[in-house]
């Protein structure tokens, strides 16, 4: 059999960011938040951290992007560590099938969201983490956990994304408040979306993004600190919702191309977990069908199939 070397993890980067750069086909950035649609199209960045801490990092690495909807994983872990299992009586854990923002299965469902990644869903989930505090509180312990597992206290919220989304967002507004007509959200609507529209709006480079998505891919723990972030259960079952969930009605063909748990952010943002292995954050701000980032999509496919990552 011939020789075939494992690739070099920071040359296959390298190598996927100048191929993804050249690409013509770049989707559509999103404009229905309007301060999302001034970023620039053609950026692209990609970062991979291995399970040593060692960091490949290729393109716009170290540009801060808004996350959006990838701060829902993150609100996952929260209020499952606050209220336990208890979460599930909230908010389901099925793929939707429907785009991130639709409102039309909450009706059939009596006002409880599919799974925690639509929008329906995360608005619940951060209503359980404002619960007993004031929407502020709610924030700062958000972004500080974001801070936490990212091992940086740089990372701050887009106050100009946060507002254009407040000011625009009258999708969530109908979700909220008609969640709140079947007692599925127990605080004043706008308090509960104010915390939402801000956690959307926190900026983050590949390479924070990557960092904190580490404990996905490590059992529950940072390898880097040593702390036990959530159990491995735990970590395992948020995995499971991501695969399943992450890219809402795009969930099955990311499955089918990538192989990996992953998080979709209309800011063109993905995180993606390969457990055991990596983590890894990809960012091209123009979007598919379904908002998801196209050439994220794109570049998350080569490498796992260059470096044969997939679970499955
Ligand atoms: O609520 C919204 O519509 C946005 N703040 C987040 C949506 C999102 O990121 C969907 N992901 N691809």
């Amino acid at each position: 059999m011939p020789y075939s070397p494992t690739p070099d993890l920071q040359t296959v980067v390298r190598e996927i960011a100048e191929e993804m750069r050249a690409r013509p086909d770049r989707g559509e950035v999103a404009t229905y938040i309007p301060e999302l649609a001034r970023v620039d199209a053609g950026a692209f960045g990609l970062v991979v951290i291995d399970a040593d801490g060692t960091v490949a990092a290729g393109g716009d690495a170290d540009v801060a992007f808004s996350i959006q909807s990838i701060s829902k994983v993150f609100t996952l872990t929260l209020a499952l560590g606050m209220v336990g299992d208890r979460l599930w009586r909230r908010v389901g854990r099925e793929p939707s099938g429907s785009p991130f923002n639709s409102i039309v299965q909450l009706e059939r469902e009596r006002g409880i969201p599919r799974n925690p990644f639509i929008n329906a869903g995360a608005i619940a989930v951060t209503d359980v983490i404002l619960s007993g505090h004031q929407p502020r509180e709610a924030l700062g312990e958000i972004l500080r956990f974001m801070q936490f597992v990212a091992e940086d206290p740089s990372i701050t919220i887009d106050e100009a994304v946060a507002a254009s989304e407040l000011r625009t967002g009258f999708r969530n507004m109908a979700l909220a408040n008609y969640m709140k007509s079947y007692g599925v959200i127990d605080n004043p609507v706008d308090f509960t979306l104010g915390v939402y529209f801000h956690h959307c709006a926190i900026a983050m480079t590949c390479r924070q993004l990557a960092m904190a998505g580490r404990f996905l891919a490590h059992s529950g723990r940072s390898p880097s600190t040593g702390y036990s972030v959530v159990s491995a259960e735990r970590a395992r079952r948020i995995n499971a919702v991501m695969l399943t969930c992450g890219h809402y009605d795009g969930s099955g063909e990311f499955a089918y191309r990538v192989g990996l748990p992953g998080k979709s952010g209309v800011g063109g943002g993905i995180l993606a977990v390969a457990p055991g292995r990596a983590s890894i954050a990809v960012w091209s701000p123009g979007l598919d069908a379904s908002g998801n980032s196209h050439l994220g999509r794109i570049a998350l496919e080569t490498l796992t199939k260059r470096l044969g990552w997939s679970i499955f």
